[in-house]
């Protein structure tokens, strides 16, 4: 690439064309995506539903100054807020995950006049600002690293060393990312959680889940905060809503709403409930609810699971096995920086696989597409052991 600025590390792949989970580059060489590009095309690359929604919504219109009401938009965030259990709440359609998770903790802090946010360590949440940067000024975050080696788990929903201490009467909001983890694929714990959310509320904190990664699916629910007791005030939608076109949300209950509502709330951007994007999110959460593609992503993450399990009992270089639907991920043994990991994914892309990985963390990651078939789980495992059996013989 001679005139793509180099903002991370590259890829040579020049991918020309896709079609459900499969890409395929200029020498027609094809790849099997198990990232979903960036975890967003829970419906598979160009799916002709999609790519139909936007081309007649082109013809129509694609992109409106925001202060124009469009039906568009109306019909979308009735939509997203029914999928969600929020009939009675509100939306607002934006363009990138950063951008609602922004937007989500602002109205925390400004409906609760409180300053401080709650979070798990390794929340990644946004590319810059606030959430970006979480600074100890403003963010308390509770290590979850310490969860893996706690011997009291059993106790934790009651009291929980993490939690002693903290000002709860000053947290705006406890904001989660129900499994994400910078990529790492980090369950958290279900007591802690249910711990931190329920003293944030009693002290009229609000709950912000952050669903960019975790929601439409992708977890084997709806919503990766339907793996825990959990009732949000806001959450931040993208990803998989645009299934690759760059759409997102904020959805909150009615109650925030009314009091935004009446506080002349203000926030624009150019691209806020844009026609376009709004129709795309509409026809993604209709292809998920006619194609079923809920409960076959918890069963396919399931037999995905259980292949990397395998894997991980048969092999000495497999730390853990983690998963909730099709977000799996296999962490290899050995301290950060792990040159395995690297190795393991160049073989695998050699073999024509996209997989996910970060060597900090010896994670390798796997969250195709809803639509994916079985048999591609099976050769994804086949491979995958194949390369770890052979580095294990070196
Ligand atoms: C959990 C989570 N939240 C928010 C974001 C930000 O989304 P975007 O990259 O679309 O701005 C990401 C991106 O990976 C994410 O993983």
């Amino acid at each position: 690439m001679d005139y793509i600025l180099k903002c991370h590390e590259m890829t040579k792949a020049d991918i020309v064309r896709g079609h459900n989970c499969y890409l395929y580059d200029a020498n027609n060489k094809r790849y099997v995506d198990f990232e979903s590009g960036v975890w967003s095309t829970v419906l598979g690359h160009n799916h002709p539903r999609i790519s139909r929604t936007i081309q007649e919504q082109i013809d129509r219109v694609m992109h409106l100054g925001y202060r124009y009401t469009n039906r568009t938009a109306e019909e979308a965030a009735a939509a997203l807020l029914e999928a969600v259990g929020l009939e009675k709440g509100k939306c607002v359609f934006l363009s990138s995950g950063s951008e609602a998770v922004e937007l989500a903790i602002q109205v925390a802090k400004l409906v609760t006049g409180k300053s401080h946010l709650l979070t798990l360590s390794e929340s990644y949440m946004a590319a810059y600002g606030a959430a970006a940067k979480q600074g100890p000024d403003e963010w308390l975050q509770i290590d979850r690293e310490a969860c893996r080696t706690c011997s009291d788990k059993a106790t934790c929903k009651d009291t929980c060393p993490k939690a002693d201490g903290l000002p709860f009467e000053e947290i705006a909001a406890f904001v989660l990312e129900p499994a994400s983890a910078s990529g790492n694929v980090r369950l958290p714990p279900e007591k802690l959680v249910d711990l931190l959310a329920s003293e944030v509320k009693q002290h009229q904190g609000l709950i912000v889940v952050d669903e960019v990664t975790t929601g439409l699916g992708r977890t084997g629910k709806w919503w990766g905060f339907e793996h825990y007791d959990l009732s949000p005030d806001v959450i931040a939608f993208g990803k998989g809503l645009g299934n690759g076109y760059p759409v997102s949300a904020v959805a909150t209950k009615e109650e925030v709403a009314d009091l935004l509502e009446a506080r002349t709330f203000r926030y624009v951007q150019s691209h806020q409930n844009d026609p376009l994007g709004c129709a795309v999110a509409k026809e993604v959460i209709s292809v998920i609810r006619e194609e079923e593609l809920i409960a076959r992503s918890a069963a396919l993450g399931e037999s995905l699971y259980d292949r990397l399990d395998e894997i991980g009992k048969r092999h000495e270089f497999v730390r853990e096995v983690r998963g909730r639907g099709l977000m799996v991920s296999l962490e290899l043994a050995g301290a950060g920086d792990n040159p395995i990991t690297s190795v393991v994914y160049d073989e695998m892309l050699e073999r024509g696989y996209l997989i996910g990985h970060n060597p900090r963390s010896n994670v390798l990651r796997f969250l195709p597409p809803l639509t994916i078939e079985e048999n591609e789980m099976a050769n994804l495992a086949h491979n995958l052991y194949d390369i770890l059996e052979t580095l294990g013989r070196q």
